[in-house]
């Protein structure tokens, strides 16, 4: 190609957005040494801070944490006051990156972008044989980054949003009712609804054994782990039981065999029960996910959950955003009548699916 075919605007565009992503992604390390040295909690609330200060509540190296500072205030997440020489978390930024209950939280993404690193040579691997790569396999930064990224969303809306958005659902939980979790992970889910609906018994099943390990942790520690059981069972195998509601939260694209778990899930639901699916929010076509959004999820999906579904049996490979249509199709499959949206955030889409 000629230099005359290039459009200087169209190079610069290029540019630009290729700057933007090393700064993305070279930030990306130094959200998670933040978040491992405690440098955004020690910052919230605080007010204007030196870099000394900074350190030493943190308990760290002045010298390093001001060059950490600094990179921070380039990308706008502290603000930086040249007349002091000072450095301030605003609230909102404290929000998202130093408070672990709010609803905005979201350094467990980064911990999970840096588990990507560690499993690079497998990935790539998984991409020559076609062969996948098991979620089991991944470093174990992806089991916490997960349920530290999802666990903020699902405290945000689970109880407040989302059940209630489910013909009669509530109502059950609140009275008495017996629900499953499938594909629980952590268990982050789990435990937020047996908080919540006390008279209700809740079990959560997932193939990775060292996540169910932590699930029963985190209940025992909420003080639920007499209401909120885990076992380790496939979406296919995990036992009857007449449930009331059966829940999977941003795994059914995971599987392998999505239709085969809607048929298990059929049988094992109350005939007047309900399947909750929650699933990355996607549109039907490629290009409807063409956004900030849909980059992340096209990511993940390409390193995390095609490979998972591909290491499984049947491997249909749904993609993290497969959309509703697709999603509907594949629930039916299995036997469901009718299938409907409940309700949708930026991030996930809620499907009710009724036997
Ligand atoms: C993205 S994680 C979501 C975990 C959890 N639901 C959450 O929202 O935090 C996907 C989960 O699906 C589980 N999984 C994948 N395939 C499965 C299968 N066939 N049966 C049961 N669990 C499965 C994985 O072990 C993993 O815990």
């Amino acid at each position: 190609m000629s230099a005359t075919e290039i459009d200087p605007q169209k190079l610069e565009a290029v540019m630009g957005q290729a700057v933007l992503d090393m700064g993305a992604a070279i930030s990306a390390p130094l959200f998670v040494i933040g978040d491992r040295l405690g440098l955004y909690k020690a910052m919230a609330d605080a007010g204007p801070l030196s870099s000394t200060e900074v350190a030493e509540r943190a308990g760290v190296a002045e010298r390093s944490v001001r060059e950490w500072l600094r990179n921070q205030a380039a990308a706008g997440y502290v603000n930086y006051d040249p007349g002091a020489d000072t450095y301030e978390l605003p609230p909102e930024q404290a929000l998202a990156l130093a408070d672990e209950e709010s609803p905005y939280y979201l350094l467990g993404a980064f911990e999970l972008i840096a588990s990507l690193y560690a499993d690079e040579d497998r990935i790539l691997d998984a991409f020559r044989s076609g062969e996948g790569m098991g979620w089991h396999e991944h470093d174990h930064r992806l089991f916490r980054g997960t349920e530290r990224f999802f666990r903020p969303g699902y405290k945000g809306n689970l109880v407040a949003e989302w059940i209630p958005a489910l013909d009669g659902v509530e109502e059950k939980l609140a009275e008495g009712a017996k629900v499953a979790d499938v594909g629980c992970g952590h268990g982050a889910s789990t435990v937020l609804m047996a908080e919540a609906f006390p008279a209700s018994e809740f079990h959560g099943f997932d193939y990775h054994g060292a996540s169910i390990e932590r699930a029963r942790e985190a209940a025992d520690a909420a003080g639920v782990g007499g209401r909120a059981k885990f076992d380790v069972a496939t979406a296919k195998d995990f036992p009857a039981g007449g449930y009331d509601m059966v829940a999977v939260f941003d795994c059914l694209h995971d599987m392998g065999d999505p239709v085969g778990a809607s048929a298990h899930i059929h049988e094992t639901l109350a005939d007047d029960g309900t399947w909750m699916i929650v699933e990355p929010f996607a549109g039907d076509h490629p290009e409807d996910n063409f956004n900030p959004v849909g980059r992340i999820f096209y990511g993940a999906s390409t390193m995390i959950c095609t490979p998972a579904s591909l290491d499984q049996e049947v491997g249909l490979a749904l993609g993290a955003q497969a959309g509703e249509e697709r999603l509907t199709e594949v629930i039916k499959e299995g036997g469901f009548a009718s299938v409907r949206r409940a309700t949708e955030t930026p991030f996930n889409l809620i499907l009710e699916a009724k036997p």
